[in-house]
């Protein structure tokens, strides 16, 4: 007979941050920035090269990806146009705070000469959240840049780091009046480990040259900006988000501890360069790595349709050695690319309730932002709008918005700040 288990009622902090995250060209469409171009270009080498780029079911059960238009972003969500009815959605699941990322190229879409009406456009868009009762988390650098930048070399070009600096200032000096917190950069190193080290995305640079010289311009600019929106706000929360990546190994000993040793290392250098730097920690959390010398399957249950292993305890994992910090940490990103939305609760609920157990050992959570509220044009890599992370399924062609049987349940969370599991 079946035991039956009894029903666990998980409270969380009271004024817990509960929202969704999104980026500017993930969501809003038409943009022209570094990677309008880039998409064109790539598009059908994008397309042909899907056949060994993924598994048999995959390639089945998503043949959009063999089309170029998967690749190129074009509208995408036109989130530009329907953010106010994307936030009423939001509200409606009782979210109160929500994360997106402001499109330089829209800002500053030549050199120097920012559009006011541009600026007029994220007021708005800020505003929008507040009268919902949303406290938005501005990310400054979401992967995206103007081409003007990109032309002058990208983030290897020194300069980068005044331009990106000027650009903070300006948006900071803007919006300083409805913003408190401030994500200067989102995964910095994954961005740039794409963008510059591995050719798979704009500006599509490659090697251990490029790659270094961009991380050390984007450290710096990431300082500079931090330092430039305290003196324009005393008050402001700034940090950054990061890509938190638990590494793993059952390679022997000591081989498979130093695998390790060199991957924590690597991964968290960002963070340990900018110590004194951030106000709190953005944490993003997907998935682990872990390496081994034997073939690694998974049970079908067990990954998302990116073939990503599904794997709650990372989260915890991670939380804890994040305690050291004694920081408030908001979880800036987690999420599932889930078509069918058949496992996507779970996996909410299953990385909640350990978020639940570090803050009850310690770690000062405050807050959660699933990826994403929609679906969306998916970096980096021969990925585009296939995958679907959204608690709302858009359909691409009519943009219209269904929100999914997930958005209800993690609805259910939010209204409550309590998880029943
Ligand atoms: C993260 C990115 C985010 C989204 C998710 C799936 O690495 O920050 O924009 O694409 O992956």
């Amino acid at each position: 007979m079946e035991e039956k288990k009894e029903k666990q009622i998980l409270k969380f902090p009271a004024g817990f941050l509960w929202g969704t995250a999104t980026s500017s060209h993930q969501v809003e469409g038409n943009c022209k920035n570094n990677w309008t171009a880039w998409e064109k270009e790539n598009a059908q080498r994008l397309a042909s090269e899907a056949k060994d780029k993924w598994q048999d079911w995959q390639q089945e059960k998503f043949p959009e990806m063999f089309d170029s238009q998967n690749y190129i972003s074009d509208q995408a969500c036109d989130h530009y146009n329907k953010f106010e009815e994307d936030f009423d959605l939001a509200k409606e699941i009782g979210n109160n705070a929500h994360r997106f990322s402001i499109e330089w190229s829209r800002i500053e879409p030549e050199e120097g000469k920012f559009d006011e009406k541009e600026v007029e456009h994220y007021r708005k868009v800020i505003l929008a959240l507040r009268e919902r009762g949303m406290e938005p988390f501005v990310t400054l650098w979401h992967w995206t840049e103007p081409v003007w930048f990109c032309e002058n070399g990208g983030w290897t070009n020194k300069k980068s780091v005044a331009y990106f600096e000027r650009f903070s200032k300006k948006i900071a000096e803007s919006l300083k009046n409805n913003v408190k917190f401030w994500i200067v950069a989102n995964e910095p190193n994954v961005g740039l480990g794409f963008g510059y080290f591995l050719g798979f995305q704009p500006p599509g640079k490659k090697g251990p040259i490029n790659f270094l010289k961009a991380y050390f311009n984007l450290l710096k600019a990431y300082k500079k900006a931090y330092l430039a929106i305290h003196e324009i706000d005393g008050k402001a929360q700034v940090g950054f988000a990061h890509s938190f990546v638990p590494y793993e190994s059952d390679i022997f000993w000591p081989i498979g501890k130093l695998v390790i040793f060199v991957g924590e290392y690597f991964s968290k250098y960002f963070v340990r360069k900018n110590e004194g730097y951030f106000d709190f920690i953005g944490c993003n959390y997907y998935l682990r790595h872990s390496i081994s010398l034997k073939k690694k399957t998974f049970l079908k249950e067990n990954i998302s349709d990116l073939g990503w292993e599904i794997y709650p305890k990372g989260i915890y994992d991670t939380l804890i050695r994040l305690k050291k910090y004694n920081l408030p940490v908001y979880i800036t990103e987690n999420g599932i690319a889930d078509c069918s939305d058949e496992k996507r609760g779970k996996f909410i609920k299953d990385h909640l309730q350990f978020i639940h157990q570090a803050i009850s050992e310690g770690v000062d959570v405050r807050g959660y932002f699933y990826w994403s509220l929609m679906d969306n044009f998916e970096f980096p890599d021969v990925r585009g709008f296939w995958p679907r992370f959204g608690l709302i399924e858009i359909d691409f062609e009519t943009l219209e918005r269904k929100p999914r049987k997930s958005f209800y349940e993690y609805g259910k969370i939010c209204k409550n700040n309590i998880l029943e599991i």
